[in-house]
């Protein structure tokens, strides 16, 4: 398979940056994540953050759907790239144009791992997913599905139907379920890895060390981008704190 992303968009006149962390569930994505935007934020960087699945206006039907049970893969795999485009068009897109350094918790990466494990063609979901510029750094947070697991289950009493991928009749155990589900979709980032020019952080530091190696990979995307001079961003969008 050779599908390389394409983007519409010139990256080349961009001022800010993109960057993405991408893992299996549980790998520490988000934990890192927050500490590169307060690190950002604390440099007098202006930030904005975005997850997957987060769009309001996409978000009652995908609920509903998967509420219902009434997905296939296709149709699955379109609300949430409905749901990326959303954001990516009203957000990523200008806010790189704008300067900012965009944090995106999870990417076109989860779409590609996620529902080619559902049985989607690569080439097609890649097509679907043409339009997003390609990240100037993927943070890829590998983790082994075990120790992902037991960090995500602590705690939980229960995984939810999709999130287990119930969906595809791999298990009539959730847990079981979940796990081979996982299993499948880190076999997807590490075929990815051969081809997207991901930065492997290993997933299984502690916190501190995962993040000072998240920092040394982002340090060089630092220069040239404008700092506000407070330190702070005034702009109408949302931004994590
Ligand atoms: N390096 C680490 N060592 C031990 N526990 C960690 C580490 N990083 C994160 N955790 C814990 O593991 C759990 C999952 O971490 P986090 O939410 O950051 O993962 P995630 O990749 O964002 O998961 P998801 O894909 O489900 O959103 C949290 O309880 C977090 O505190
Ligand atoms: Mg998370």
């Amino acid at each position: 398979m050779e599908a390389k992303v394409v983007s519409r968009h010139s990256h080349a006149k961009s001022r800010g940056r993109l960057i993405v962390v991408e893992g299996i569930d549980g790998s520490g994505k988000s934990t890192q994540v927050h500490l590169l935007d307060k690190w950002l934020k604390s440099l007098g960087l202006r930030t904005f953050f975005t997850e997957w699945n987060s769009s309001e206006m996409v978000r009652g039907i995908i609920s509903k759907g998967k509420r219902k049970d009434l997905l296939t893969p296709t149709t699955f795999s379109l609300l949430h790239a409905t749901d990326f485009a959303d954001r990516y068009e009203r957000n990523i897109y200008p806010l790189i144009r704008a300067g900012y350094f965009v944090l995106a918790d999870r990417y076109i990466y989860t779409a590609f791992a996620r529902d080619v494990v559902r049985g989607c063609a690569e080439s097609w979901v890649r097509k679907v997913y043409a339009f997003a510029v390609k990240p100037d750094v993927i943070l890829y947070f590998r983790v082994p599905v075990e120790i992902a697991i037991n960090r995500i289950l602590e705690g939980r009493s229960k995984v939810k139907y999709y999130e287990a991928g119930m969906d595809l009749n791999l298990s009539n155990d959730p847990y079981e379920s979940y796990r081979i589900f996982q299993g499948r979709i880190m076999e997807q980032y590490e075929l990815m890895n051969r081809k997207d020019e991901f930065v492997v952080i290993d997933g299984t530091m502690d916190i501190e060390a995962q993040q000072a190696a998240s920092r040394k990979m982002i340090m060089p995307l630092i220069s040239g981008v404008a700092a506000t001079t407070s330190g702070r961003s005034s702009n109408g969008y949302r931004n994590t704190q």
